[in-house]
């Protein structure tokens, strides 16, 4: 682990899964001395946010939410999320850095839209996100002072929220029940540093890692143009192909467990299930090295890992989705020469939680 920590990772699809899915996996590692992503304080370390939640807290709390993201909630984000891609794109030039000037501002503008929140102020995220995940740059003081501050901003929300209701993200989350069930205070402000923390850096890096996939690939590129339609069923091999290299969280294993490849686990181990590698994993994808674009129209493999699987399964697949689809749409239409301005080799790479180039320069002219 990026903090030096050793654990046993788990690579093929079929274990990912099953570590995933087991009723024996633990997202409570909060127990001195347990492996750690990163030292000092981490998502790990938080007791509140969702994604460290066992049952029965974190089935109350998806319950609650259920509803608030699902297929039917956030269609109607579409057009309003294709209309940010355009307008980022018609503030553009020829020549742009696909990275810092796209792929950053789109996801960051939609969660500042979605919460009611001033457009610019997707910039405060970006610090605090950088902060929050970073696993080499930021120092452990810096890291606690963004955490304490981002959490501040969301109390804040909140707060407004409550006094002058609208119709809002936060607006919905406040009126989110189950029952006579809902979310107290203090869950709802972690939810909204969630849905900060875990929807901005992610998706951002996922549309810059699939746009350069898509530019090493010209043809299919080619293909995206002629029939923009493919775009959905594209960005499902993108997200196998591209996914999140910084994987699921750790799990720690509350009873020894056996592996459906043979393998097993002893109570007490903390293992990390590596949704990449499960996405690359021959015998539930063929040929894995290969980029299709088409993999998932003809001959629907298995379902992919990307946003994880089982109870912590991505809250926000469907908002995702809708991205990364209208982030490369509106491209392949109003950008369909696009391609790299330097060889692909010379493009780096962040090496923090979140894999991404640091800036990928594109050019659309002649
Ligand atoms: C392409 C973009 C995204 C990818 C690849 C992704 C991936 C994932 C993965 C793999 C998990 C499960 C982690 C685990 O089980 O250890 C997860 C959980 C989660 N994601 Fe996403 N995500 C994306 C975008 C988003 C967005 C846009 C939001 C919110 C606006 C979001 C909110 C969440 C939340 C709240 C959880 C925790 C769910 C729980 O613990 O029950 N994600 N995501």
């Amino acid at each position: 682990m990026p903090s030096g920590d050793r654990v046993p990772v788990a690579v093929r699809y079929e274990d990912v899964r099953a570590l995933l899915a087991s009723p024996h996996s633990s997202r409570n590692l909060r127990i001195p001395g347990l492996p750690r992503l990163v030292s000092g304080i981490g998502i790990d370390d938080d007791p509140d946010a969702l994604i460290n939640q066992d049952p029965p807290e974190h089935t109350r709390y998806r319950r609650i939410m259920h509803g608030t993201f699902t297929p039917r909630q956030i269609e109607p984000w579409r057009p309003r999320i294709a209309k940010i891609a355009q307008d980022l794109l018609d503030g553009l030039g020829e020549d742009f850095d696909l990275v810092q000037e796209y792929a950053l501002r789109l996801p960051g503008q939609v969660i500042c839209l979605m919460l009611g929140v001033p457009m610019g102020h997707y910039k405060r995220f970006v610090r605090w996100t950088d902060m929050f995940l970073t696993t080499s740059t930021a120092t452990e003081q810096a890291r606690y002072e963004g955490y304490t501050e981002f959490m501040a901003y969301a109390a804040e929300l909140v707060a407004q929220h409550r006094a002058e209701p609208g119709e809002d993200l936060i607006d919905l989350l406040i009126q989110a029940r189950d029952e006579d069930d809902r979310l107290s205070e203090g869950e709802l402000v972690n939810t909204v540093f969630s849905l900060i923390t875990a929807g901005y850096e992610t998706t951002a890096s996922m549309i810059a890692r699939g746009v350069f996939r898509l530019l090493l690939h010209p043809g299919q590129w080619a293909e995206l143009v002629a029939d923009p339609a493919l775009t959905a069923t594209a960005v499902e091999e993108i997200l196998r192909f591209d996914g999140p290299p910084a994987s699921a969280f750790m799990r720690r294993m509350t009873k020894d467990t056996d592996l459906p490849s043979g393998g097993s686990l002893s109570a007490g181990t903390v293992v990390m299930p590596n949704l990449n590698a499960a996405n690359h994993d021959p015998r539930a994808f063929p040929e894995p090295g290969r980029f299709d674009i088409h993999r998932f129209t003809d001959h629907p493999p298995n379902p992919h890992v990307a946003f994880g699987y089982g109870a912590h399964r991505c809250l926000a697949a469907s908002l995702a989705r809708v991205e990364l689809t209208e982030a490369i749409r509106a491209l392949v239409t109003q950008r369909p020469t696009l391609r790299l301005i330097s060889s692909p080799e010379s493009v780096t790479w962040t090496d923090g939680l979140v894999y991404r180039p640091v800036a990928m320069h594109v050019t659309t002219g002649g």
